[in-house]
C-alpha cells in the first residue's frame, strides 16, 4: 500500500513538542507515513497577517488528514499590535485559525472520546454507601456539531437596522426588549441547520452501533430553547425510531447534565449535543477522566474524507520554554489514535491505546499533572516524567 501522507501543523507553544513525541510514538507503532508541515499560528499572524495559510489549506485538500498541536490566539488589540511593522495599520483582523479549518473544510462532526485509564491517579472518585470511596469507570464519546450554532459567528452590538427590524417583528422581543436602547443591545443567533443537525446525530447513532455502545443521549434543552434544540430532538427521535431502534435515546438538558456528571458518569456512553452545549459536555466529561493532558479531539467531513486530529488544550505558553518539556502528551496520542482509527488502522490504533492504558496502570512514569503538581521546571527533579520521557515509556510498551 502506497504510504500516506499526514499534514503535521506544530502550531504553537507546547504544539510542537507534543506533536513531534506523538509522531515517534506513531514511528514505533510501525506506522508508516511521510509528514508534511503545515504553518498554523501565531507565529504566520504576526509575519504574514494570516494564521491560516493559503498553503496550509492546499496542503490539507491534498492529503486529508492533519495531526494538529495547539495555537496560540490573542485579544484583537493584542493581535493587531504583535504585527509587524509592514503590516500594521492595514486593516488586518485576526480569526481564530482553528474556527477558519472547520469552516473551510466543513469539519462538522467534532468527536471527544473520554474514557477512564485504569490507575490515573487524576480519575474522578465519589463516596459511595457505607463511605466507601467508588472509582466509575467513565466511558462516554461526545459528539459535537461543530460549525454552526453559537460558534456561527452570525452577531451584532447595536444591530444595523435590518436586523433590528426584523427582531421588532417578534413578539417577545418587543416584550422584552422593545424598550432598550439599540445601542444598548448585543446579539449573537444560534442557528441550526437540519442538514448539520442530522449529519452529528446519524454519525452519533452510528458511532454507537459500531462501538457497541446502548445508548445515544441528545444534550440539549429542548423545554425552553424550543426552535433549535427543539428540533435536535425531533429529529433525534426520528432517527432513533426510523433506524435504530435497538439503542435507546435519552434526553438530557445541559444544566442538569452537568450536575448529574459526578452523580452517575458511568451510565453516559454516547452523547450527542450542538456546537456550544457540545464544548461545555465534553470539557466536563474530560475533568473526569484527568483533564487536558488526557482530552482528545477528533474534527471530520466525512463526505470529503478531510479529517483534523488535535488535542483539546491550548498551547500552553508558560511551559514552552522550558529547557525539559513537562507536558502530558497523551491527549495528542490519544487524538492520534482516532486518526488511525479514521483511516481504518484499527489495529495500529489498538496497540497504542493498550501501551498508554499500561504506563497509565503502572504508574512508574507520570507527567506533573498526573503527580498533582504545580507546572514548575523543577517537576522534573521531583519525579515527574518529562514529555519525552512519557513518549518514550509508551514507545517501550509498544516493543
Ligand atoms: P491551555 O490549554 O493552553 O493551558 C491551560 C493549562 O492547562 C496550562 O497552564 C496547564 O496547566 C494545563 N495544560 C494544558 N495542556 C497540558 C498538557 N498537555 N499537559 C499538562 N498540562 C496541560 O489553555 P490557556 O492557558 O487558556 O490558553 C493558552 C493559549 O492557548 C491561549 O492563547 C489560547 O487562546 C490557546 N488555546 C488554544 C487551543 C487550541 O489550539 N485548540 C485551545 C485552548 C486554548
Ligand atoms: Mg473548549
Amino acid at each position: 500500500m502506497a504510504k500516506r501522507t499526514i499534514v503535521s501543523m506544530p502550531g504553537d507553544g507546547i504544539g510542537r513538542v507534543v506533536l513531534e513525541e506523538t509522531i515517534r510514538v506513531l514511528e514505533a507503532a510501525g506506522f508508516e507515513a511521510d509528514y508534511v508541515e503545515g504553518d498554523i499560528g501565531w507565529e504566520f499572524w504576526c509575519k504574514e497577517g494570516n494564521p491560516l495559510p493559503q498553503r496550509t489549506l492546499d496542503l490539507i485538500e491534498k492529503h486529508k488528514i492533519a495531526l494538529f498541536g495547539a495555537i496560540t490566539s490573542k485579544p484583537k488589540d493584542e493581535a493587531a499590535e504583535e504585527l509587524i511593522p509592514e503590516l500594521q495599520n492595514k486593516g488586518l483582523v485576526y480569526s481564530s485559525p482553528i474556527v477558519g479549518l472547520r469552516q473551510h473544510f466543513g469539519l462538522d462532526i467534532c468527536m471527544r472520546p473520554c474514557r477512564t485509564f485504569t490507575g490515573n491517579p487524576l480519575n474522578f472518585i465519589r463516596r459511595g454507601a457505607n463511605d466507601t470511596i467508588e472509582e466509575p469507570a467513565v466511558d462516554a464519546v461526545i459528539f459535537r456539531q461543530n460549525t454552526e450554532g453559537l460558534y456561527g459567528g452570525v452577531e451584532w452590538s447595536n444591530p444595523p437596522d435590518t436586523v433590528y427590524h426584523a427582531l421588532m417583528t417578534h413578539p417577545k422581543f418587543v416584550k422584552n426588549f422593545g424598550e432598550t436602547a439599540r445601542e444598548e443591545i448585543s446579539v449573537s443567533t444560534r442557528i441550526f441547520t437540519k442538514n448539520a443537525t442530522e449529519r452529528i446525530l446519524r454519525a452519533s447513532f452510528a458511532f454507537a452501533k459500531e462501538n457497541g455502545y446502548k445508548s445515544v443521549t441528545l444534550c440539549e434543552k429542548p423545554n425552553v430553547i424550543r426552535e433549535t434544540s427543539g428540533m435536535m430532538y425531533k429529529m433525534a427521535q426520528q432517527i432513533q425510531k426510523a433506524d435504530y431502534p435497538e439503542i435507546d435515546l435519552w434526553n438530557t438538558n445541559i444544566d442538569a447534565q452537568m450536575m448529574w456528571l459526578t452523580k452517575n458518569p458511568e451510565n453516559y456512553g454516547v452523547i450527542v449535543a450542538g456546537n456550544m452545549f457540545g464544548d461545555i459536555v465534553s470539557d466536563g466529561f474530560a475533568g473526569l477522566i484527568g483533564g487536558l493532558g488526557f482530552a482528545s479531539s477528533a474534527q471530520m467531513n466525512p463526505d470529503s474524507g478531510v479529517a483534523v486530529f488535535e488535542p483539546t488544550h491550548g498551547s500552553a505558553p508558560k511551559y514552552a520554554d522550558y529547557d525539559v518539556s513537562i507536558v502530558n502528551p497523551i491527549a495528542m496520542v490519544e487524538s492520534a489514535c482516532a486518526m488511525l482509527d479514521f483511516i481504518e488502522e484499527k489495529e495500529m490504533a489498538i496497540k497504542i491505546r493498550k501501551a498508554v492504558s499500561e504506563v497509565i496502570s503502572e504508574g512508574k512514569t507520570r507527567t506533573y499533572d498526573m503527580m498533582k503538581m504545580s507546572g514548575r521546571p523543577d517537576v522534573i527533579q521531583k519525579g515527574a516524567a518529562s514529555t519525552q520521557q512519557m513518549a518514550d515509556a509508551i514507545i517501550a510498551k509498544l516493543a
